[in-house]
């Protein structure tokens, strides 16, 4: 018989991974033992894809060998291609992108092989082509032109040239880079529990990470940044409404977007790097009112609630002053996540037990049949 569940598995160790650690009284997390602080602004995404994919950080050759081998699979196949514009047509970014994942199992060579070379070539499939899926889906929905990846920006910098239209300069693309970095994987999260459930049914790749993106829409998981900026941009007054909001929304028992977690019972590591890109970008674009907004609210949950702020809340305003259309704030969560995501999937089908948890009946007991006549 079961013990009680613990609601939402808290505390639960659900798994073993050497891909990440979160230390949530001491806010800290690590990617394969280094700390995100030492990563943060210092390594690029594609040295974290090839941590977190292959095991370490690469050396010079490595990355070029995995820059080019990124470069190289950076293409959409026909088949997500053809689904395209059916799921441009209505709904939510996540929902279309989520279809169109799906879509590129089609034309994987490797869509059948779970094996650990296939799986590893799928990884880096994937984390080449989610970026440019997410910009073709946005230049199909709004009817742009798809502007060509150029080989001397890496994933970060052609994301935004791709979305944006224009090409960044280079602090904005070491920004983005380092947004990309710190969102790139975090212990077992939602979306990276569901995927590992999925494969641990030696289910593959593709559908593991089509789940994934299934949980990681959801406002109380990826969602959030979304809810963000929507929230700053619902309060009346600027700055000093922000208090006034906190405390009804307290009040009427609401959610707070961007703030509390799971794990951390402190600042969120990742936070305190895109707080302070915050400030740079308010300072580079002229506008500081998103990220005055922000501090203020920081106060002000803290000062009531206790809470702090977590990845969604700061990433927001980052990406909102980097020019990113604010529904595809979680498809850019789902850029980075991409990596971690796919590692867990490798690291869960080399040493797999099915992931089969308990459950505590609450139901009714010993009812009577009787046949529908008499029901
Ligand atoms: C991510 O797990 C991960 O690692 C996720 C993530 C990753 O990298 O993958 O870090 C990314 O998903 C970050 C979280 C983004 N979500 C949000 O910002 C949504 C708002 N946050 C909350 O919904 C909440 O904090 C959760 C969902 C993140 C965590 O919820 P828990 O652990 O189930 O905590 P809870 O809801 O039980 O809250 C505990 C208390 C409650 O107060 P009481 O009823 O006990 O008085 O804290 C309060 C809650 O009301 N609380 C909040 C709050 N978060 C918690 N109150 C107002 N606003 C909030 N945001």
């Amino acid at each position: 018989m079961a013990d009680k569940p613990v609601r939402g598995l808290a505390d639960v160790v659900a798994a073993s991974t050497a891909l990440s650690d979160v230390d949530g009284a001491a806010g800290r997390l690590y990617y394969r033992g280094y700390d995100i602080h030492d990563l943060a602004g210092r390594t690029s995404f594609e040295e974290t894809v090839h941590l977190l994919v292959r095991g370490s950080l690469p050396t010079r050759a490595e990355l070029d060998a995995l820059t080019a081998e990124l470069a190289e699979a950076r293409t959409i196949g026909a088949s997500a291609q053809a689904v395209l514009p059916y799921v441009t047509r209505s709904g939510t970014p996540m929902e279309a992108l989520r279809t169109l994942v799906s879509a590129l199992s089609v034309d994987d060579p490797d869509a059948s092989d779970s094996g650990p070379e296939a799986n590893r070539r799928k990884a880096i499939r994937l984390v080449a082509q989610m970026p440019l899926l997410v910009a073709t889906y946005h230049a199909a929905r709004t009817g742009g032109t798809l502007p060509d990846p150029v080989d001397d920006l890496g994933i970060a910098g052609n994301f935004l040239l791709q979305i944006t239209g224009r090409r960044p300069d280079a602090r904005t693309t070491e920004m983005f880079d380092e947004c990309l970095v710190l969102h790139a994987d975090h212990t077992m999260n939602a979306s990276t529990f569901t995927a590992r459930v999925v494969a641990a049914t030696l289910s593959d790749m593709h559908s593991a990470i089509t789940a994934a993106m299934g949980a990681l829409r959801g406002p109380l998981h990826g969602g959030a940044n979304e809810a963000v900026i929507k929230t700053l941009q619902s309060i009346e007054g600027g700055v000093d409404g922000v208090e006034p909001f906190v405390r009804k929304t307290l009040d009427s028992h609401g959610k707070l977007m961007g703030f509390g977690h799971r794990v951390y019972k402190t600042e969120d590591p990742r936070a305190t790097h895109l707080r302070r890109m915050s400030e740079e970008l308010a300072g580079i674009t002229g506008d500081p009112s998103y990220y005055q907004m922000s501090r203020r609210m920081e106060e002000v949950v803290h000062d009531t609630k206790g809470l702090y702020p977590n990845v969604d809340f700061f990433a927001a305003s980052v990406y909102y002053y980097l020019g990113i259309p604010i529904d595809l704030f979680t498809p850019v969560f789902a850029v980075s996540r991409m990596s971690g995501w796919t590692a867990h999937v490798i690291e869960q089908h080399l040493d797999n037990r099915l992931i089969r948890p308990d459950s505590e009946y609450i139901g009714e007991r010993d009812q009577k049949w009787v046949p529908i006549e008499e029901r």
